[in-house]
């Protein structure tokens, strides 16, 4: 608590900031070299008083309703979403999703998901906005939260140009919001044991993360991939070894159904197969850092001498669930040297979290189980439909960022979507204004 001293130097991060106040405990100036929303972040956890923004109040309003879009990759996704303060009860009442196939391309061609957003975007947002309307009387939400980054430009383009539009003509507020931070938050949805501070894996087609949380807005970044990401790699393995389908890891999790321990059966075949668990050997034995591209390199090598087509189903099943469950090794090798080698950040935390597409698979959640409970107390997983990406999500971390800043933060029309926008930099690069 700074409050109630005239002038006050504080420490955060790298910068001291400057601070002058009244007498009463508002703030009347402030020096740094910060961007203002995390001066503002840090004088809200001290509940120090901000006259520009009116005095800082807890709750300023009751229900309000969000529509939450997202568009950062290939699936055209809005939501909406009603949340209680007080009560702290949120109700989704439309959910809907449209997935580009990318099955003839084999792999997602970034114009190609750009027009998709561009065709399917408007109609599921008039069909939402539409029932509100005419069957809960609800001419218009009270907030748009839209996926601001990382992501393709061209896609996250589509969805916060509309959302633009939408809070323009409602004259309603506008959030950018963090994808990976919907992915981390969503989980607290309907989940109200989950509190901070938390452990993550955050694990998709786009990223894979071990996240340590603090709050709404303070992430520290343990341990990330140094090339792709594991569901990247599950699914380009996955279509080395024929599968095909819009999300490959799940094709690869219903096709080695029945397998669960495929390193206790032989195959003078399978067993010539040599999986890798990445950077665990010489000088990279102790790299606090995830690798998933050699995992297709070694399926490449084996194909080339043991073709798909000489393999019995029993083999191509067997050989599925061998990469699978290499990939879920590595990811827990690298957490178990994480928690080694950061002992300090795992102090006083009890609670793990999985999430991002990947986490939608049963045998991960059942590893990550099995092999972590010495040092987590309870384990934490969005519902299966909120695994992969949705607007949902978008619209629950959006409302976890307004009520923590009494529902005044928005941001401007200029926004630009942001390609690699890290977790740790929430409050950093995005302009949120400030409303009170
Ligand atoms: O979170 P997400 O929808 O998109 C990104 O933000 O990247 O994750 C998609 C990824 C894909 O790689 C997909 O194959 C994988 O999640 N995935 C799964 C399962 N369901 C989706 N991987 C393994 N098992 C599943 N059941
Ligand atoms: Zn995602």
């Amino acid at each position: 608590m700074v409050e109630g001293r005239m002038d006050c130097c504080l420490y955060i991060e790298t910068a001291h900031v400057y601070i002058r106040f009244d007498g009463t405990g508002v703030v009347i100036w402030w020096s740094t070299g910060y961007r203002n929303a995390v001066v503002i972040d840090m004088l809200v956890r001290n509940r120090v008083r901000l006259p520009q923004f009116g005095v800082y109040k807890s709750v300023t309003r009751q229900l309000y309703h969000v529509l939450a879009i997202e568009t950062s990759c290939d699936d055209t996704s809005v939501a909406w979403l009603d949340h209680d303060p007080v009560t702290h009860r949120t109700h989704v009442s439309h959910n809907l999703k449209s997935t580009l196939n990318s099955m003839m391309a084999g792999g997602i061609i970034p114009t190609a998901a750009h027009e998709h957003h561009q065709l399917q975007i408007s109609d599921l947002v008039q069909h939402i906005a539409k029932e509100q309307k005419n069957m809960r009387n609800i001419p218009r939400p009270d907030l748009i939260c839209v996926t601001r980054g990382p992501g393709m430009l061209g896609s996250l383009s589509t969805g916060l140009t509309l959302a633009k539009g939408l809070s323009i003509a409602w004259d309603i507020p506008l959030l950018g919001v963090n994808h990976m931070l919907g992915h981390l938050l969503v989980p607290r949805l309907y989940d109200k044991s989950l509190k901070f501070p938390f452990i993550s894996l955050l694990v998709s087609g786009g990223h894979c993360l071990l996240v340590h949380s603090t709050s709404v807005t303070e992430h520290k970044i343990l341990c990330e991939s140094i090339d792709i990401a594991a569901g990247d790699s599950l699914d380009k393995c996955g279509r080395e070894i024929g599968l095909s389908g819009i999300m490959i890891g799940k094709v690869m999790d219903q096709f080695t159904e029945g397998i669960n321990n495929p390193w206790d059966i032989q195959d003078h075949v399978i067993d010539k197969c040599q999986l890798p668990n990445p950077l665990t050997k010489g000088t990279s034995k102790h790299k606090l850092a995830f690798s998933f591209s050699p995992f297709i390199t070694s399926v490449k090598d084996f194909l080339k001498l043991h073709p798909l087509n000489t393999l019995t189903t029993y083999q191509h099943k067997l050989l599925a669930a061998r990469i699978q469950e290499s990939i879920f090794n590595h990811i827990i090798t690298k957490i178990l040297h994480t928690i080694e080698n950061n002992s300090s950040m795992f102090e006083n935390v009890s609670s793990f979290v999985c999430s991002g597409g990947v986490s939608a698979n049963n045998k991960l959640r059942t590893k990550l189980q099995k092999t972590l409970h010495d040092h987590f107390n309870s384990f934490h997983y969005p519902p299966v439909e909120l695994c992969t990406d949705n607007a949902v999500m978008i619209g629950w971390a959006g409302i976890e960022m307004f009520d923590r800043y009494s529902q005044s933060i928005s941001n401007s029309l200029d926004i630009l979507p942001i390609r690699k926008w890290p977790l740790e930099d929430i409050l950093r690069i995005s302009d949120f204004k400030y409303s009170h």
